[in-house]
């Protein structure tokens, strides 16, 4: 069975799309088989696998119909026929990784699934619905045989976030250290409980279990967080930057996993531990990778696997870019480490 993970934090910018495109990429390098899935209208994941320079090549995949909201067409759009395999793309350079490639108009089945999930008990049209991602996801990674499915989600508290997030096997909370972090852990504390609370009805609800595809009957667990992007002085995070990532490891330790265990989205103590992820519940701490993002984004290629050629450098600038990247690359394969482990 694939091995279903979401990437969310409601705050935008937490490097939700770029982890998922470095540690899926680290699994495929590590032998799993995984499919990046681009749920975020903003297309920020298709764009960075695909590298797309003109809005015209886009088209031509959207013409192919080899997008998320393609897929899911059946069931929102009433078509008399299943929901099938998406044909996801296969990303050339990575054995074993493909992409779902995510679509602008995925946005346009929003109120629907609000609708849908708000009323599911009581509107039979609306019944095929909220099973409906999930079935999509399933069948998918059926056919490419897939060991994980990673989904980069939209920075909002949106239907289709809270059903993505509610019939995933596991999430990761990215993060960066700044105030609004913090903020966004303490209404996650708040929401993902009353999320898990919905999905747990909707899973027993009568009508959507006998829907062509039934709402799943899942329990999301919680893998941790990444606390990502900030500058180091000496190899240490830097002062300022030191006090947010406590309290971000704080409002984590405090607030959002006690929530979380009261109902049991979370592993055993020993579980995390044996790990070597403490009580703080940070699978990695990702300092900013500088000037190797951009060539990430240029390249279509992961921080950690850029060649000499790309990194465009000569002499001591390479040699100190070669290090960092050894650093992360390191950094991503004990977070992906961490992450076949606990699932
Ligand atoms: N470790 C990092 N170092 C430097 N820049 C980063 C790092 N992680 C993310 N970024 C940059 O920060 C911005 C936001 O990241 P992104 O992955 O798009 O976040 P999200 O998907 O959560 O909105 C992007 O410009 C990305 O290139
Ligand atoms: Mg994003």
């Amino acid at each position: 069975m694939v091995k279903k993970i979401a990437l969310f934090n409601h705050k935008g910018g937490v490097s939700k799309t770029t982890t998922t495109f470095n540690l899926g990429w680290m699994l495929a390098v590590l032998g799993k088989r995984v499919i990046l899935v681009d749920t975020d209208p903003q297309c920020n994941l298709t764009g960075m696998v695909l590298g797309f320079s003109t809005k015209k090549q886009l088209e031509e995949v959207y013409s192919k119909n080899q997008h998320i909201k393609a897929g899911l067409a059946p069931a929102f759009e009433s078509q008399p026929k299943l929901i099938d395999a998406v044909e996801c793309i296969p990303i050339e350079r990575q054995e074993g990784l493909f992409l779902l490639p995510g679509h602008v108009g995925l946005a346009e089945y929003e109120v629907t699934l609000g609708i849908a999930q708000e009323l599911s008990g009581s509107i039979q049209t609306l019944k095929n619905i909220p099973g409906s991602i999930s079935y999509l996801l399933e069948k998918t990674a059926q056919k490419f045989a897939a060991d994980y499915i990673l989904i980069d989600m939209s920075p909002s508290l949106s239907s289709i976030n809270q059903n993505l997030l509610m019939t995933s096997n596991y999430f990761i909370i990215p993060t960066i250290p700044d105030f609004f972090s913090i903020m966004a852990i303490d209404s996650l504390a708040t929401i993902l409980p009353k999320w898990y609370q919905w999905a747990k009805k909707a899973s027993e609800l009568p009508i959507l279990k006998e829907a062509v595809y039934p709402f799943p009957k899942v329990t999301p667990l919680f893998l941790g967080t990444i606390i990502q992007n900030y500058p180091v002085r000496n190899q240490k995070p830097s002062v300022a930057f030191k006090k947010w990532m406590d309290d971000i490891k704080g409002a984590i330790q405090d607030r959002l996993f006690p929530e979380l265990s009261r109902e049991s989205m979370v592993f055993p103590p020993k579980v995390y531990s044996a790990q070597g992820i403490e009580n703080d519940f940070c699978l990695i701490e990702m300092s900013a990778f500088n000037s190797l993002v951009a060539m990430s984004q240029k390249c279509q290629t992961p921080v950690f696997d850029l060649n000499d050629t790309q990194m465009q450098r000569t002499g001591d600038h390479l040699k100190n870019t070669l290090e960092s990247q050894e650093k992360f690359k390191e950094s991503f394969s004990k977070l992906a480490d961490k992450v076949i482990n606990l699932t």
